[in-house]
């Protein structure tokens, strides 16, 4: 059984909106006043104990009848367990290792100590099986937050392991009936339910990606049927955890409104006015909406219409239980994100090229997975041993070479800062930077691209993307989120002091 001592209001997501919607709304933060501690929250903030492990067990993924899936990969036992936690709380979280192999837990969008980032090995050593690590993580910014390892993560995400965390703001006056999670994430599995090996093939990781061979929503391969009260108000929260597919989320509801990307608010467009009315999510990318469920009886449903047939993604029913008057649609404005921005009249550009590898593209000859020289650099290294991405010229881990590259880019602490992202490939890459909130400020095939606030945002072939932040001091790492694509040398860092 799981350790439940002093631990945050967990839930599984198989289920998850039913188990989310459970939990007892957070005590408020305190935000105590004065200088804050390096972390940015005060000295005092109060704190969260979480008992966190890694381990392997059997999950029903092919559903039920069907043989268990063998080494699927989880957090404290849950598959895709699920967090939440009040805005301005310390988690203070005894991390435990439990796989055969080395890990890190790394916080996808929170702005942590540099110490706590969880990258291998620029920000820490790997947690070797077996070995345990303490990680402090201030939840500053309210959001919606993807948890997962920074360690083979082809291997480990694309096998199940990640997480998710809900940070409430206790200032949010937006009020919703219900709110739903959905993560998308497919299973590369054969008939017999069992991982297909390999996880990545050379084929997909030098185009777009080694897709799943079964789709699946909150690990299940039937999507979820939720009743919600007819004309009420429905809080979407919808993070793509594949490793791999970029989805075009949308619904066939007559309202609905993207309210937050990557869990940070910006002025709620109708999905009526975004390109094809749909929003365009990569890997780790995040969104929040707020859709206006239709009268009793009738459905509303979420798509990915980028599919050749649109792919369910939920279904909502209207019920009487609740009933709302029918009334016209006005989307709920969250409360804006207040993570440090750039002073644009003041920011230096920078300009990167994600591109192929111009250099060898493997280790010659191809390494077997069992060789030492793959094995070390797995589990120090965390990345696969072969090239065939890079930013800038520049791979991570370049072939057989067990060194970091050189930073992309020396920054400044506090420095504003504009990059400027080209995409000289044929696929798109969701471009993600650790440690920063950053503003996405233009793209050159997008002009009715909306301003919003993130963590992660996709550049597609030809396209220009502009981003501005504030840096924070660290060495931080930039790479696509397409798993096979950081782990084959589409990854720099940022050395800023
Ligand atoms: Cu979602 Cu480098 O991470
Ligand atoms: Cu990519």
């Amino acid at each position: 059984m799981i350790s439940r001592r002093g631990l945050l209001a967990g839930t599984a997501a198989l289920g998850a909106g039913a188990a989310l919607g459970a939990v007892a709304a957070p005590a408020l933060a305190r935000m105590a006043s004065g200088a804050a501690a390096a972390d940015g929250l005060a000295p005092d903030a109060p704190t969260r104990r979480l008992s966190l492990f890694a381990g392997e067990m059997d999950a029903p993924l092919l559903g039920p009848g069907k043989p268990l899936t063998k080494r699927f990969c989880a957090y404290n036992g849950t598959p895709l367990m699920s967090w939440r936690a009040p805005q301005g709380t310390r988690l203070l979280v005894d991390f435990e290792n439990r796989l055969p192999s080395a890990t890190t837990v790394h916080w996808h969008g929170i702005r942590t100590q540099n110490a706590f980032d969880g990258v291998a090995p620029l920000t820490q050593k790997a947690t070797p099986a077996g070995g345990t690590f303490h990680y402090e993580v201030p939840l500053l910014d309210a959001g919606f937050y993807f948890i997962h390892p920074h360690c083979d993560e082809t291997g480990q995400v694309g096998r199940g392991l990640a997480g998710l965390l809900i940070v409430d703001d206790p200032k949010e006056t937006a009020v919703f009936d219900l709110e739903h999670v959905v993560v998308v994430k497919d299973w590369r599995l054969g008939e017999d339910g069992q991982w297909l090996a390999p996880m990545s093939t050379d084929d997909g990781a030098s185009t777009a990606g080694t897709f799943g061979t079964v789709r699946a929503t909150n690990a299940s391969t039937t999507p979820a049927r939720v009743e919600a009260p007819a004309h009420g108000d429905v809080r979407v929260r919808l993070l793509v955890a594949d490793s791999t597919r970029i989805i075009d989320f949308g619904s066939d509801a007559k309202d609905m409104a993207l309210i937050a990307c990557d869990g940070h608010a910006l002025p709620p467009v109708h999905f009526d006015d975004l390109p094809d009315g749909v929003w365009r999510m990569g890997p780790a990318m995040r969104v929040d909406a707020h859709l206006r469920m239709p009268g009793p009886g009738e459905e509303a449903k979420l798509y990915d219409y980028r599919s050749a047939e649109p792919y369910l993604l939920a279904t909502f029913v209207g019920v009487e239980a609740g009933q709302k008057a029918a009334r016209p649609f006005r989307p709920q404005a969250l409360r804006p994100c207040a993570a440090p921005q750039a002073d644009l009249a003041h920011a230096r550009t920078f300009d990167f090229t994600v591109q192929t590898a111009a250099g060898p593209t493997t280790l010659a000859p191809p390494l077997p997975d069992d060789d030492p020289l793959a094995k070390a650099l797995v589990s120090s290294f965390c990345v696969g041993a072969k090239t065939f991405w890079a930013i800038n010229r520049t791979s991570w881990a370049a072939g057989d070479d067990l060194r970091l590259p050189p930073p992309l880019a020396r920054l400044n602490d506090g420095e504003s800062c504009v990059f400027s992202m080209f995409n000289a490939t044929k696929h798109a890459h969701p471009m993600h930077l650790h440690g920063h909130v950053f503003k996405v400020l233009s793209s050159n095939r997008k002009p009715k691209l909306p301003h919003f606030y993130g963590d992660t945002v996709l550049v597609e072939p030809n396209e220009t993307v502009e981003i501005a932040f504030r840096a924070a001091r660290g060495d931080w790492v930039f790479h696509c989120h397409i798993l096979e694509h950081m782990d084959t040398g589409m990854m720099g860092w940022l050395e800023i002091a």
